[in-house]
């Protein structure tokens, strides 16, 4: 050995031995673009993360479905080749059924409703049914406000005003029975092929909340609103639960408690950013419409076409009656 090369092979060792362990950094890949929902629920949970493991584990967020589309983030996790992901709970449900109750057209109503059903008992039995069914472990939950309607053709107000417009819905079952029963025969689509399917016309409008619309600068390809209120967006933060067995208790227990931070911070970001994003969108030059009639039609024809529809799906229509009553309302 050269003095050169013993030099350098002790300076190595001595550098290794004073250097602390290299922190841990996961991959978290986020569907939707900056400024929505996903990435401030992925930079609350990085900065929880990383202080509870005091910097030994930190995380990076792939925005814009940089790793694959939501669907195959959740198999990608399942596997155990990604780490985390940020997603709408509506592209888990062809995964896991039971979690599509929470996709279910007018049963969560409010954010509140929200909070109260992933945050209590139910929520804790869906997290323990996903990883049966899937092999992700839910740990965190965003919440995004109502799915509403665009699109760059006409204003609508009535289930009437939909008939020919072209309309992208996520492969959701659930979301396509509802299209149905108001009469159009909606596009089921990956979340990361509509912003080019909106921008070349290929379909007209598709639904999400005004985060998700900001974020993903659908006012660019979009004009008309519909406040529809069918489908309150929940926005899950998995794990693969390869990846989270291989942690020490410690360290889980550190995942946990870094999700349900980046969760509170989820609640609190949409009460205060919300109506801010929506006057945003309207200053950029889109036209807000309401549902006639207190959108009465759209209700009545989702509830009593698709409930039914999937009561075996869901586990049966007490899992329906236990999310209703839960919330203080009558059985289906
Ligand atoms: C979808 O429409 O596929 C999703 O809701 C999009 C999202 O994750 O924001």
């Amino acid at each position: 050995m050269t003095i050169i090369t013993r030099f350098l092979t002790s300076t190595v060792a001595v550098l290794a031995l004073a250097l602390p362990v290299a922190a841990k950094e996961y991959r978290i890949a986020v569907g939707d673009g900056a400024g929505g929902t996903q990435e401030a629920l992925g930079n609350a949970f990085t900065a929880a993360l990383a202080e509870q493991s005091g910097g030994e584990m930190t995380g990076k967020l792939f925005l814009n479905g940089q790793l694959g589309s939501e669907e195959d983030t959740v198999t990608a996790a399942a596997t155990g080749t990604l780490d985390f992901s940020i997603l709408a709970i509506n592209n888990i449900t062809p995964y896991s059924p039971t979690v599509g109750t929470l996709t279910l057209p007018y049963v969560i109503l409010s954010l509140e409703d929200a909070e109260k059903i992933t945050q209590g008992e139910i929520g804790q039995q869906m997290i323990e049914q996903t990883i049966e069914d899937t092999g992700v472990r839910i740990i965190g939950w965003g919440y995004s406000g109502f799915r509403v309607l665009t699109n760059s053709k006409k204003p609508v107000s009535t289930v009437a005003d939909l008939k020919g417009l072209v309309i992208r819905v996520p492969k959701n079952e659930i979301m396509i029975e509802t299209y149905k029963s108001w009469g159009i025969n909606p596009t089921p689509m990956s979340w990361n092929e509509t912003f080019a399917a909106l921008q070349q016309k290929v379909v007209d409008g598709q639904d999400n909340p005004y985060m998700t619309v900001y974020a993903m600068k659908f006012d660019e390809v979009q004009k008309y609103i519909t406040n529809l209120r069918y489908l309150f967006s929940i926005e899950p933060l998995i794990v693969s639960e390869a990846v989270f067995a291989d942690l020490s208790e410690e360290e889980q227990q550190q995942v946990l408690a870094a999700g349900e931070a980046a969760t509170k911070a989820s609640a609190e970001f949409l009460r205060t950013e919300e109506a801010k994003i929506r006057d945003e969108l309207v200053a950029r030059g889109m036209e807000i419409t309401e549902p006639a009639d207190g959108e009465k039609e759209f209700i009545d024809l989702a509830t009593a076409a698709v409930w039914p529809k999937f009561y075996d799906q869901i586990g049966g229509k007490e899992v329906l009656d236990n999310v209703l009553t839960s919330l203080g309302r009558p059985a289906a």
